[in-house]
């Protein structure tokens, strides 16, 4: 559905900042390179610990953080094998988190019916990628294709990002071409405008106009001298739960964001720059080109926007009830398209639950559904007093 691009106050909804994910999507939990055969992790997908281990023969495991025995977590204990053994009595468990092993078990015993719950889990574009949902439907879904990966003449930069914000403000940032103001010192973008704006039941596309000026554009190619001015399209897309955002023919950027708890969010980047230089002087220069725009550039613009965030974060925090104004419809279509996703799956979890207990009141389901609405207890949010 297009929707009207005017700029016109609106309020932002009260609910957006502390409504839970839909983790029936793939989520990147960190970078492949940090994980080595024989190490675990631990990694936090909105609320939920999970352990992630490389076995000894490079594949991956992904088990909940927490010891069917005593509850101690998983990613303390050692890799042995394909198998993940508790720091603290040592019990094995298989990569579908079955208890295999009790050292301490006499022969011929029989081991306890223990089992730690596993998760579907993946390696792609040197990102880890775990799926928290529902375990059956994970092959539906996949990550988001990058196509520039494979194709030469792009430099691939990857950058971390952590922020004390709910993942909602993190992704209003992300979509929010308005706020060049921020970066004039790094001498960003200006003069934006909205051209075009999509909303879909999964995703929101908008297209801007920007413009450019000074030394940076100029080494990113954008023009040929650094007092000249350029006009471009960027397109910037939120396919819930990740964005794409793309400045024409000049660079591509993944975003893929962790939401981890209300008050905490990760995210892992991968920039795409067109360069201007063969394929033979491109590859050497790699390392060095990477660790500049990582650090002189990309994470100098990271860190303002991280300043904003975590404001925006506090001040809701000390007046939860206070009311803002939007007048970006982009930023009011993505905060309509994050609660839509959260309330898809609670209802799904909600008729699962329905159907498995008959005698559950309605009323009282619907009332306590945004609660508890998995045994995986993902989707947190309490709205019992939004009524
Ligand atoms: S707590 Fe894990 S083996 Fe005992
Ligand atoms: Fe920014």
């Amino acid at each position: 559905m297009d929707l009207a691009t005017t700029l016109k106050g609106q309020t932002i909804r009260a609910d957006v900042r502390d409504v839970g994910i839909n983790p029936n999507h793939w989520y990147a939990i960190g970078w492949a390179d940090q994980l080595q055969p024989g190490q675990v992790i631990q990694a936090t997908v909105w609320q939920q610990a999970i352990a992630v281990y490389r076995d000894t023969e490079g594949a991956l495991h992904a088990l909940e953080d927490a010891c069917p025995h005593k509850g101690v977590e998983l990613h303390r204990g050692k890799v042995q094998g394909q198998r993940l053994a508790c720091r603290y009595h040592g019990w094995e468990f298989d990569a579908e988190g079955r208890c295999v092993s009790v050292p301490y078990l006499p022969e011929g015993q029989k081991l306890p019916c223990a089992q730690a719950r596993s998760y579907p889990i993946q390696e792609k574009y040197g990102l880890l990628w775990v799926f928290p949902g529902d375990a059956a439907i994970a092959t539906d879904f996949q990550p988001p294709l990058m196509p520039e990966d494979a194709e030469p003449g792009w430099l691939k930069v990857s950058v971390t990002g952590h922020f004390n914000a709910h993942f909602s403000i993190c992704n209003e940032n992300s979509m929010d071409v308005f706020h060049g103001f921020l970066h004039e010192n790094l001498q960003g973008w200006f003069d934006p405008l909205l051209l075009s704006l999509r909303e879909t039941e999964d995703a929101v596309f908008a297209e801007y106009q920007v413009s450019y000026k000074g030394r940076m554009a100029k080494f990113l190619g954008l023009s040929e001298r650094a007092d000249q001015v350029t006009t471009l399209p960027i397109t910037v897309q939120y396919r819930y739960p990740h964005y794409q955002s793309s400045l024409q023919g000049v660079s591509v950027l993944y975003l893929m964001r962790l939401p981890v708890s209300p008050v905490e969010s990760r995210s892992f980047a991968l920039f795409f720059f067109k360069v201007r230089l063969p394929q033979w002087l491109l590859k050497p220069l790699e390392p060095v080109l990477q660790v500049l725009l990582e650090r002189f550039v990309l994470m100098r613009f990271l860190a303002q926007d991280i300043e904003m965030m975590e404001s925006e974060q506090r001040q809701y925090l000390a007046n939860p009830k206070r009311r803002y104004v939007e007048i970006n419809p982009a930023i009011i279509a993505v905060q309509r398209l994050i609660v839509r996703q959260c309330e898809r799956f609670t209802q799904s979890s909600s008729q699962t639950t329905m159907s498995g207990h008959k005698e559950l009141d309605a009323a009282v389901h619907r009332s306590v559904a945004m609660q508890e609405v998995s045994t995986a207890g993902i989707c947190l949010v309490d709205r019992t007093d939004s009524t």
